[in-house]
């Protein structure tokens, strides 16, 4: 298995890119499966959950073709509406599927996820939210079997918001018969980038992005062209890529206004923010100082930035209290970042972090997951010494050509392509 070394201690400085949101491409792709047809979209990112969605396609019978970074999927009728378990412990956004199968086909058979690295991750709202437009849902061996006539339109009230859910039920209600409204609805940028594709594919969609969306069932949609937003997690991680490295960095192509909750906490940390249309400025002077964050559906502060973002508390002057509230175990990156030397006390959803300014040495560390990879990446780059960071296939799933775009801004970071002596690690 690859892994990234890095040799810290490098400031960053010059302008890098932010690619598209896999967050959003992955819904985009499974939302193909609602019209027949060629499918057009651009600025997908090169990633191994993206190719992972594809094969899904793929056993379901469509074409996926990508050239540089647009992707044109060919839908055609699937001679199976199954999405088996290899597909789906794979990637488990796989379950996005489930919702465009059952409203265009009237039937779909996909294997359960199960638990992950951050938390056990249930279906259950997804569920739920598709039994009260009248499916009839089943668990058997491990799958979901679900089948329907045609679903109907009703009211679903979300206990948590959850983005999944929110994505599967609205992709299941363009085709249904009637009204479906979805209340406490998440509203993360990608539920909107997706409803704006089905908009363009003839969807009836309104109030996405906000906590009510409406929408108004339609006999048959089409095939359509978009472009994926920019990844606002990405541009995130390279935003506290430049402040934990210190040095002068612009994120071009991205949106300031989906990164409000991370700025906020980077200029009450004291870093020096600049925001144009599409782009964001960060300049560290030193002296940064620990701040408190608590994550929570966007608008606020992202879990997805969690663990970047305690990286950067582990350097600062004080203390932070960093407070996990939408996954019940996703600090799995603390063993690791003390592996580093940094001082975290976990207890339940809290971590205390006490910053130790140049207080981190390079070590050998795993990664856990997507985000916490991100993580010890970052933490490298502040640390005296030489970090080798392991397990980068998690890396992989969600970041396009990381470590290259960090070289670009001057970090000493480099792969280290497996000769396979070590891939015992794989148990
Ligand atoms: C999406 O996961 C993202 N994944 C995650 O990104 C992200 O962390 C998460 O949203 C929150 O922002 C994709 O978009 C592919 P949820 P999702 O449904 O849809 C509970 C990354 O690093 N819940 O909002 O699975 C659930 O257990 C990843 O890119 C239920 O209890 O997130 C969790 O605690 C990881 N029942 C919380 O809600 C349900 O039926 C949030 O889950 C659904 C969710």
């Amino acid at each position: 298995m690859d892994k990234m070394k890095v040799v810290g201690g490098k400031a960053l400085r010059g302008t890098v890119r932010t690619s598209g949101a896999k967050n959003s491409a992955l819904k985009l792709l499974f939302a193909t499966l609602l019209a027949e047809g060629k499918h057009t979209f651009h600025n997908v990112p090169k990633l191994m959950d993206v190719d992972s969605s594809a094969t899904l396609l793929e056993s379901l019978g469509a074409i996926v073709t990508r050239k540089g970074h647009t992707v044109t999927v060919e839908v055609k009728a699937p001679g199976s509406f199954e999405a088996n378990y290899d597909l789906v412990r794979k990637m488990r956004a796989s379950i996005l599927c489930l919702g465009p199968l059952l409203t265009k086909y009237g039937q779909a058979q996909v294997s359960l996820p199960g638990g992950c690295a951050i938390g056990s991750r249930p279906i259950n709202l997804h569920l739920d939210g598709m039994k009260a437009m009248g499916a009839d849902i089943e668990l058997r061996n491990g799958y979901v079997h679900a089948s329907a006539k045609r679903l109907k339109g009703t009211n679903i009230l979300f206990e948590f918001a959850t983005v999944g859910g929110t994505e599967n039920i609205m992709m299941a209600a363009t085709l249904a018969d009637g009204v479906t409204t979805i209340e406490n609805a998440a509203k993360e940028p990608e539920i909107v980038d997706l409803a704006n594709y089905l908009v363009k594919m003839g969807a009836k969609i309104e109030g996405a992005g906000t906590s009510i969306i409406k929408i108004t069932g339609v006999d048959k949609l089409k095939p359509a062209e978009h472009t994926v937003i920019p990844d606002r997690i990405e541009a995130g991680t390279l935003i506290i890529a430049a402040a934990i490295a210190g040095g002068d960095v612009t994120v071009a192509d991205c949106v300031p206004e989906h990164l409000e909750a991370l700025l906020a906490k980077l200029r009450e940390a004291g870093y020096g923010i600049e925001t144009a249309a599409t782009s964001v400025r960060v300049r560290s002077t030193g002296g940064a100082k620990c701040v408190d964050v608590t994550t929570a559906p966007h608008p606020g502060f992202p879990t997805d930035l969690q663990a970047q973002f305690m990286a950067l508390m582990c350097v600062s002057e004080g203390v932070s209290l960093i407070t996990e509230t939408v996954f019940e175990n996703r600090f799995m990156h603390v063993t690791e970042l003390q592996r580093l030397g940094a001082d975290i006390n976990p207890k339940s959803r809290v971590a205390v972090v006490r910053g130790k300014p140049g207080g981190l040495e390079g070590a050998p560390v795993m990664a856990t997951d997507l985000r916490a990879s991100a993580s010890l990446v970052l933490a490298a780059l502040a640390s005296r010494g030489t970090t080798t960071v392991s397990r980068i296939y998690h890396l992989d799933r969600g970041y396009e050509q990381l470590e290259l775009k960090l070289a670009s801004l001057g970090a000493n970071i480099e792969r280290i392509k497996s000769d396979g002596s070590d891939d015992s690690e794989l148990a």
